[in-house]
């Protein structure tokens, strides 16, 4: 009986493993060369922050229609899409940005923010 309980609790440790590492080659976040005219302001668009955060909406006065405005509200806008403590959470309304969206956007800013 012993035996059978240790069997069970080896197999499930091999099995734990086996989809953890799996998940670690399936899930790859692309975060090298991310610039803004093909990786964020993508990303920006997509999650509906330019609808609401544009010349004619501005929420919170912060416009992200374009590379310097995006740029000039950088910290603000990495701490709202994380939901840092201190900061509205965003996308309003929506869920939060996928993990991987987030560090991509990180990495932009750790790269020095490359335009093209
Ligand atoms: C449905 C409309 C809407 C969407 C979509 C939206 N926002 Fe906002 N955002 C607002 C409003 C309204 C405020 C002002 C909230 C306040 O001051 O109470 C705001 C505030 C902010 C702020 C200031 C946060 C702070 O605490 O300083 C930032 C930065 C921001 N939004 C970025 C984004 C980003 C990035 C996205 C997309 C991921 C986004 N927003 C999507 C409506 C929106």
């Amino acid at each position: 009986m012993h035996k059978i309980v240790l069997l069970l609790l080896v197999l499930s440790w091999i099995f734990s493993k086996c989809t953890y590492d799996n998940e670690e080659d399936y899930y790859v976040c692309d975060t090298v060369d991310v610039n803004y005219t093909t990786v964020v302001r993508p990303l920006i668009e997509d999650n509906g922050c330019i609808s609401c955060h544009n010349s004619t909406f501005s929420n919170g006065d912060i416009i992200l229609d374009s590379y310097d405005n995006l740029v000039q509200h950088s910290d603000a806008v990495l701490g709202a899409i994380q939901h840092l403590p201190g900061f509205e959470p965003m996308p309003q309304g929506n869920p939060m940005m996928d993990e991987c969206a987030i560090n991509k956007i990180k990495a932009w800013k750790n790269d020095g923010f490359p335009e093209n």
